[in-house]
């Protein structure tokens, strides 16, 4: 436990017990996009010996994990000839023919500054697949923790709510056909939702009224028509919860003083660990490289298992590490 390894995960994963890891999470290297040295996968002549390759890796990951985990692969696509040759849909297909995990997500990594192409005639590639795959439906997923950051925006700015909340609506029911009965009820159950809006535990609402707006239609109806039909009104309570959407946003990595390639950025392994795992648990990373997946998972109180063919980045993921240990013990000092 929160050890690297420089080995080559084909014979090393034999050697992890099944079903003791949380998580795996890992970037394995992409078909035909450069020379890691020693490992050779990425650099088979076809792609169906790249897929079959990353197949194996894979089907230890689904073995090594417990049932209530996930492993998630993200591998990035490539121009054959002018043809995107979609690799990472050939492999997602792949794990499905052989029923292996379910995909429950594709989370889109959309690139801020990706890198530029000289062609022409064709749009600049932003997006990368991180494949979410799990073993059964017991899996632990954390909604709330991917990306929560958004929540605090949310909720902190209507903290602030003014005094004006809602108040067009109290003058709406005065001048409606509601009866003076449902005209009560509609000021009450208005004042209850001005009121939770003002202690931070409603974001925002809406207020329909008979008569004077337009009543939901279709299939939108609902519950909500009998309301407007029954009371006079409904109100719409909106809740500080962002819309948890599989679309990430972030730049492209650069760290200081880097010497891998080709790092994924540390942003998006974190929301993914704090998505799919609790603190304790056990994260693998079997293409270690750089030792992105290691920090994000040291940083969130996880514990982490990585494995790197390359000597030297296996030492420099060790580096990475030990800075930031360092970096938390020197601020633990200054608090
Ligand atoms: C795409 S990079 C991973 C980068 C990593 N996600 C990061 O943020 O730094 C793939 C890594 O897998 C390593 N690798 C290639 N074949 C391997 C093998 N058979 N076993 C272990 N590592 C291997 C490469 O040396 C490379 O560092």
């Amino acid at each position: 436990m929160n050890k690297i390894f420089c080995a080559d995960c084909r014979d090393f994963l034999g050697g992890v017990p099944s079903e003791s890891v949380d998580l795996v999470i890992t970037s394995p290297p992409y078909f035909q996009q450069r020379e890691y040295g020693g490992g050779g996968i990425g650099n088979e002549e076809y792609i169906d010996d790249y897929i079959e390759n990353i197949m194996a890796i894979f089907r230890q990951c689904v073995r090594v994990v417990k049932t209530t985990g996930a492993v998630v692969f993200n591998i990035g696509d490539k121009y054959i000839n002018g043809n995107l040759i979609l690799a990472p849909y050939r492999f997602a297909l792949c794990v499905q023919k052989e029923q292996l995990a379910k995909l429950i997500n594709e989370v889109t990594w959309v690139k801020i500054n990706p890198t530029p192409k000289q062609d022409t005639k064709k749009l600049i590639p932003a997006t990368e697949p991180f494949f979410i795959f799990v073993k059964s439906s017991d899996y632990y997923f954390n909604k709330d923790a991917f990306l929560e950051y958004k929540d605090v925006l949310f909720n902190g700015k209507r903290k602030n709510a003014g005094n004006d909340v809602g108040k067009k609506y109290y003058e709406l029911i005065e001048n409606s056909d509601l009866s003076d009965k449902q005209k009560e009820t509609a000021r009450n159950e208005l004042q209850d939702a001005i009121n939770e809006v003002k202690q931070g535990k409603l974001h925002s609402f809406r207020m329909k009224i008979k008569g004077v707006h337009a009543l939901p239609y279709g299939g939108q109806g609902g519950g909500r028509l009998l309301q407007i039909e029954t009371k006079g009104f409904t109100i719409i309570k909106l809740y500080g919860h962002s819309m948890r959407r599989d679309v990430i946003e972030s730049t492209v990595e650069t760290i200081k003083g880097n010497i891998h390639p080709a790092v994924y950025p540390e942003f998006i392994v974190q929301e993914l660990i704090k998505l799919l795992s609790k603190e304790g648990d056990v994260v693998l990373d079997p293409f270690l490289g750089s030792g992105t997946t290691a920090v994000a998972a040291q940083r969130l109180k996880r514990k982490y298992i990585g494995i790197e063919i390359k000597r030297e980045y296996a030492d420099y993921a060790e580096e990475r590490l030990s800075k930031q240990q360092k970096k938390s013990r020197n601020d633990m000092f200054e608090i």
